[in-house]
This record gives C-alpha cells, structure tokens and sequence, in this order.
C-alpha cells in the first residue's frame, strides 16, 4: 500500500467557546473539547485511510488551564503512524483570546482511530505513514510503545510481549 506523509491529511479546527459550550463556571466543558478533539481526529484519520473509521481509544488527557468563554481555540491533527488496520492521530489544542492575545498551547492526546470497510463495517488495512521532518520521526519512533502500553491496558496484549516498552527497561 502506498505511504502517505503527514501533511496529506493534517487536520485543523477553530472553535470558538460560546456559552452553550461552558460549564457554571463559564470555562469550557471538558466532554465538550474531547468532542472536538475526536471529530478533528477523526477527519485526518479519515483522509489518511480514504476511509470511514471509528475511534478505538484515547490515550491519557489533561486538563491544567481553563478556557475561558469567548477565547478561540484551533485542533490541530497529525497521523504519527500507522499500523494494520488502525492509525494513531496526534491532537494538540491551542487557545488565544478573540484578538489572538495571550496564545498558548492547552491540551494534546493521542487517538487510536480504526479504518472501517463500509459494506461490512470491519477493520480495513490502511496506508502506512511516512515522516518527512525529525518530529516526525520522533511521533513515529514512539508510537509503538505507545501503542503496546495501551493495549497492555485495554487487555489486548499480554506485558510479556510488549517487546519495545521492554526494551526502555534494558
Ligand atoms: C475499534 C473496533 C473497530 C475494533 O474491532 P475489533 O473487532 O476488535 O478488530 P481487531 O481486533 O481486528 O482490531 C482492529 C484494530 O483495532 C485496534 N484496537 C482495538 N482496540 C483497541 C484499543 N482499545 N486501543 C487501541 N487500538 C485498538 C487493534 O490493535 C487493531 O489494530 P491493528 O490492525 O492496526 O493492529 C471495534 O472495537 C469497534 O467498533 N469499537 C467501537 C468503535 C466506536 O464506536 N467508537 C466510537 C466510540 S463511542
């Protein structure tokens, strides 16, 4: 299958934080930015595989600042790699005031999205990933762990063979 580059399918979002989106406190719901978090994700994933795809997981995410009402935050999605049928998504969240003062970085997860055939709705292989820039190559070198510890955690990989997290401990 022909590899695609990262930039074929970046994915970027803006939002602006209206009130139906906040919590009591007027700050951004959290279930609301992990929303937009998934469909910017999902979007890129989709470009990447040319496919519908689910999502399959969402690696730890943390909330340290605030967003207030009225700021405009843009979701930024980037494929690090793909493995058989699944492909894993890079999202970073960045905030500003309406006037774009006061810019700063806010969230990032990484996503776990699976490319889906339409007739029969099962996983489908999907194009590899081919990094251009050390970034790149640096979310691309990591994604296999990351990719073992999480299915360490869903119960879908015994530890004993998580080969490359072993191989950090040596
Ligand atoms: C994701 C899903 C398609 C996987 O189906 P499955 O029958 O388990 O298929 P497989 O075992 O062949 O796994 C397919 C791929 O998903 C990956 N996968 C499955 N569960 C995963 C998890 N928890 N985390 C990361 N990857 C996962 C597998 O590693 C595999 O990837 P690979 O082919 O690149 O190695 C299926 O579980 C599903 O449809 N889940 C619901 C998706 C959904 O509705 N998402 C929206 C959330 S509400």
């Amino acid at each position: 299958m022909q590899e695609k580059r990262v930039s074929d399918s970046e994915t970027i979002m803006t939002e602006i934080i209206m009130p139906n989106d906040t919590n009591p406190l007027h700050n951004l719901m959290g279930g609301n930015l992990l929303r937009w978090m998934d469909i910017a994700g999902g979007i890129c994933a989709g470009k990447h595989c040319a496919a519908h795809v689910a999502t399959a997981s969402v690696d730890h995410v943390s909330f340290q600042k605030p967003i207030p009402l009225g700021e405009v935050i843009t979701i930024r999605a980037m494929v690090t790699r793909a493995f058989t049928t699944s492909v894993e998504v890079y999202v970073e969240v960045s905030t500003a005031q309406f006037t774009g003062a006061n810019p700063r970085q806010s969230n990032d997860a990484y996503f776990t999205f699976v490319g889906i055939d339409k007739e029969t709705h099962r996983p489908l292989k999907v194009p590899p990933v081919l990094p251009v820039n050390q970034e790149e190559q640096r979310r691309y070198d990591g994604a296999l762990r990351r990719r073992e510890l999480r299915l360490i955690l869903s119960g879908r990989m015994k530890p004993a063979d998580a080969g490359e997290l072993k191989s950090l401990f040596k």
